[in-house]
């Protein structure tokens, strides 16, 4: 079959990038999507079952660390577009082991620059579009907003492998004329997030009345975005963004986790009919993460000056939508934990 584009996305098992693929495959019936993850313990295939046999999707497993197979893969398929996502991803885990953050973010990004710059001919109607975060940009105090031109002053491992990644990404636009695009996103929610990170931990804790660890005083502040949402915006500046241009994105919507954890108690009190309210008694006050940035707030008015991108789904709506996915899903939050369904796959593909 003769395809209108061929897209390579990475990290295609994992949280955003899931949905991303989802969108991309179901959107546009006439692009090839190629979807390339290490299924690390945050991939799951799980994940999209219910694309896997379109005929516009084509699944690899293998690693970005590994530029001989990176090379391999750009030399068999005639990529249009790159959308980047695969990273190590927690901040918890980049705390207490960062070379592997060096290597998944820094190292295997490099690798798919070099892939895209040495197969790419003259780089007419390619892109490169690299999906990162609003870490780099370090933390704020009680008010302002991270802007495109914030200088970055990431704190913490991971941000600093990404605002790494970020620089060599456009260091690639200025050296070498590689068409590039960057987009940092604020915190996203929803569906399919690996239950390590605040949503989900939070949520299934509940359920099963166990402590809801807050990091110290609890007055952390974060910007959280429906991942579909991102996952929409991604859509929009691959196809219409500015070459060589950055793009936040952001929910404007922001909470201090403290409020948000309450919200979610209530919230999931409500849906398994519990007396409203009832499960704050499980907050407990932990020992805080070090560096911890204390607030992130992103302006993303050029993306709706310039695309007419703006998030569609209320945090209300959205927080409810997650509690309900999570707790219908205990199949799932079981599979992930255990790895059963990278068991499953290796045994059915290795
Ligand atoms: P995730 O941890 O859920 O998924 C990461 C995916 O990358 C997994 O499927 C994993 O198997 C794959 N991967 C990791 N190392 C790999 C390697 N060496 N080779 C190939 N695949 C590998 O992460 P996520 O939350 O979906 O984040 C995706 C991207 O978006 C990341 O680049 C992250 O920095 C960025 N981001 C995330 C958020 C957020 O709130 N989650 C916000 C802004 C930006
Ligand atoms: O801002 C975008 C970033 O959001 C992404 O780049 C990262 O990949 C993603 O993991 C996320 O990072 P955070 O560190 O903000 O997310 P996390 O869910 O780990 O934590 C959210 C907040 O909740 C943060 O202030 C730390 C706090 N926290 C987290 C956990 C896991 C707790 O208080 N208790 C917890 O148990």
């Amino acid at each position: 079959m003769d395809f209108k584009k061929q897209i390579l996305i990475t990290g295609g098992a994992g949280f955003i990038g899931s949905h991303l693929v989802r969108l991309f495959v179901n959107k546009y019936p006439d692009y090839h999507i190629v979807n390339l993850d290490k299924l690390t313990y945050a991939g799951n295939l799980e994940n999209i079952t219910d694309i896997e046999n379109n005929k516009n999707y084509t699944f690899v497993k293998g690693c970005i660390t590994d530029q001989q197979f990176i090379n391999s893969l750009f030399e068999k398929y005639d990529f249009d577009g790159v959308i980047h996502l695969a990273a190590e991803s927690h901040v918890d885990r980049s705390i207490t082991n960062p070379l592997e953050f060096i290597e998944a973010n820094i190292v295997g990004t490099v690798n798919l620059l070099n892939a895209a710059k040495n197969n790419w001919g003259d780089f007419k109607n390619k892109l490169f579009y690299h999906v990162s975060t609003d870490e780099v940009y370090g933390s704020l105090g009680d008010t302002g907003f991270f802007v495109e031109t914030t200088a970055y002053d990431p704190r913490s491992p991971y941000s600093a492998s990404k605002a790494s990644s970020d620089h060599l990404v456009r260091a690639y636009f200025h050296t070498y004329g590689l068409p590039i695009v960057i987009s940092n996103c604020s915190n996203n929610y929803g569906p399919n997030q690996f239950p390590e990170k605040l949503i989900p931990l939070v949520i299934n804790n509940i359920k099963h009345n166990k402590p809801l660890p807050i990091y110290g005083d609890g007055k952390y502040t974060r910007d959280w975005l429906w991942v579909v949402d991102h996952a929409e915006a991604i859509d929009l500046i691959f196809h219409k963004g500015k070459k060589g241009e950055t793009y936040n994105i952001g929910g404007n919507n922001e909470r201090k986790n403290i409020e948000l954890v309450e919200t979610l108690c209530d919230t999931v009190d409500e849906q398994l009919g519990r007396e409203v309210g009832s499960s704050r008694k499980l907050i407990e006050f932990v020992k805080d993460r070090p560096g911890h940035d204390r607030r992130y707030a992103i302006d993303a008015t050029k993306l709706k000056n310039e695309l007419g991108w703006e998030p569609t789904i209320q945090p209300e709506e959205g927080l409810k939508r997650t509690a309900e996915w999570y707790l219908a899903n205990e199949k799932w939050l079981e599979n992930v934990t255990s790895g059963a369904y990278q068991k499953y796959y290796d045994e059915q593909y290795a």
